[in-house]
């Protein structure tokens, strides 16, 4: 049986890859905030909008724990997703965890053209675009390299397939 957790920042390719590893390793693929907004009816934005980011990551820990009871699957989480509760923790310890590591600069141009449908970046200008991915990459670092193995995940070319 495998369980296995994509994680990384927004931008990082978890759903692009996930998609491609599931398929190679014939196993399903869950990307955490689709899985979130088909139980809930409602978009993520629609979600941080109505509950504030709070809400989001109740239900978010909530869903996690959902789909970590299923058999031979590969989840995308969230980019916050192991940053909240004991998510990391739990993630470790009922499956592989496998952080996707891009550098800032190459995250910036991947989500300048790819913000519109993230609630923490929708807003923002350029400078406030890289401000919030640098200082987001420091307090998160710490959660992202828990995990058992990490993947550089830079040179993806196809930056409009990412999110
Ligand atoms: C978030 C990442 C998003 C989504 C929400 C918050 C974050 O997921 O869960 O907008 O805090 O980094 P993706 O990383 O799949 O875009």
């Amino acid at each position: 049986m495998k369980r296995i957790f994509l994680i990384g920042y927004m931008g990082s390719g978890k759903t692009t890859l996930g998609k491609a590893f599931a398929r190679a390793m014939q196993l399903q693929f869950i990307d955490l905030d689709w899985y979130i907004e088909e139980r809930f009816h409602k978009t993520v934005q629609e979600l941080f909008a109505e509950r504030g980011e709070n809400g989001f990551r109740e239900i978010e820990r909530n869903m996690l724990h959902e789909v970590g009871d299923f058999e031979d699957v590969l989840i995308a989480a969230g980019g916050g997703t192991p940053c909240f509760f004991d998510n990391m923790d739990y993630m470790n310890s009922v499956g592989d965890t496998v952080f996707l590591d891009v550098n800032p600069e190459v995250l910036f141009r991947r989500l300048k053209i790819a913000k519109a449908k993230r609630p923490l970046l929708a807003d923002k200008t350029d400078d406030e675009l890289m401000n919030v991915i640098t200082s987001a990459l420091q307090k998160r670092m710490d959660f992202y390299r828990q995990a058992k193995y990490t993947f550089n995940a830079e040179r993806l070319e196809s930056y409009e397939q990412i999110g």
